[in-house]
């Protein structure tokens, strides 16, 4: 299918239909509605590109706290930018995130510009988001296609391939822009990103509630199913990386900081190694004392889009030293699990943290611990 006839009354029927039901049963009260200036919704959609509405509120929520306007954030550490982020994944968006405060500030004046196709020029603000930003700040007719939207149209019309395929995400885009209403157009966004979290869902769909019920495609086709057509699934390879856990007191844990750009850019990590060798090798170049055997702890798995990473803790417990070349650079730092840094971490980062305690109760207990005070 290349083309989808849409008059413009079946258009209008369909937004109105849209509308009406974000306005009984669709979302008010999200943080960002509340106050909806072009910064807090351009941070908001940012944190919402991969991630539940419920997952990002406190995160939106402890963001707006510490960088509550442009400047803030751009004058903040990236350190703490990315603090704020740990957890969150996709640290590439945090680190946009920056970049792009600091470039609205020095080249336009502190303010956002007011089109889509001038916001797609910012770091990290794609045409989706682009359209958002205007559509619930700028007052300026924007369209979205996220993936809730693109549940919704790629059922209603029958649109069959997977909805990021080139030819898909044409037509979805031109059929997205035709629905587009003039008017409302921020109610008939949020409607259509509302129905595809809470009623058009990807394996629950809760047909009865929706509004397009009558004329949707799957629904009279028994294909909800099956639509949309998922992602041809790739087989992902599995790599292996040692990650070293060296602890100074009990409570410190030695980590390197990662390169600005690339995997975990800017966040700090525990130091990595594709072999044991190479990791002896490394304790013998930068601990004092080194020699002691270390243990090897139970592989975690981390999925990444294109490959699951397996990494195996290496302990070696006992207070530590580095040599003072290396324990004076700005890239080593002792982190404390008892009153963390506030830099960024990644998820894997805060599960080998927690399983580096071997106790199983303690383990309990710091687990509780540390998500509290990260
Ligand atoms: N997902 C992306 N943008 C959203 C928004 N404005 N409200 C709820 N969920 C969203």
């Amino acid at each position: 299918m290349t083309e989808i006839a849409l008059s413009k009354d079946k258009a209008l029927s369909f937004a109105k239909s849209i509308i009406h039901w974000q306005k009984l049963y669709g979302r008010h009260n999200l943080p960002w509605q509340v106050n909806p200036t072009p910064y807090r919704i351009w941070v908001s959609e940012i944190m919402l590109q991969q991630t539940q509405a419920t997952t990002v509120i406190p995160y939106f929520e402890r963001f707006m706290d510490s960088f509550p306007n442009l400047k803030a954030l751009a004058s903040a550490p990236i350190d703490s930018v990315l603090h704020h982020w740990s957890g969150l994944g996709y640290y590439a968006r945090a680190r946009n995130l920056h970049k792009t405060a600091q470039v609205l500030i020095k080249e336009h004046q502190g303010k956002f510009p007011a089109t889509p196709d001038e916001l797609v020029q910012l770091a990290g603000i794609g045409q989706s988001t682009a359209g958002a930003i205007c559509s619930f700040s700028l007052n300026t007719r924007g369209v979205i296609l996220d993936g809730n939207v693109k549940r919704v149209l790629c059922r209603f019309f029958g649109i069959s391939g997977w909805p990021g395929a080139s030819e898909q995400r044409k037509l979805l885009w031109t059929v997205s822009d035709q629905l587009t209403p003039q008017k409302s157009h921020a109610s008939y966004n949020q409607g259509m990103m509302d129905l595809g979290a809470s009623c058009c869902t990807r394996t629950k769909p809760d047909c009865v509630k929706c509004p397009l019920l009558d004329e949707c495609y799957a629904f009279n086709n028994k294909k909800v199913k099956q639509l949309p057509t998922p992602k041809p699934k790739l087989s992902r390879p599995v790599k292996e990386k040692l990650f070293l856990v060296l602890t100074k007191k009990p409570n410190q844990v030695l980590l390197l900081k990662r390169p600005p750009t690339g995997l975990w850019g800017g966040l700090w990590s525990f130091p990595e190694f594709d072999c044991i060798e190479d990791l002896h090798a490394f304790c013998k170049n930068h601990v004092l004392t080194p020699g002691k055997k270390g243990t090897f702890g139970k592989s975690l798995l981390h999925q990444f889009t294109h490959y699951t990473l397996s990494a195996r803790p290496y302990y070696i417990n006992g207070d530590y030293r580095l040599t003072s070349s290396t324990d004076s650079d700005s890239q080593v730092l002792w982190y404390d699990s008892t009153t963390p840094q506030k830099v960024g971490i990644s998820t894997l980062v805060m599960k080998l943290l927690i399983h580096s305690t071997t106790d199983k109760k303690a383990r309990n207990n710091e687990q509780a611990d540390i998500l509290q005070k990260i």
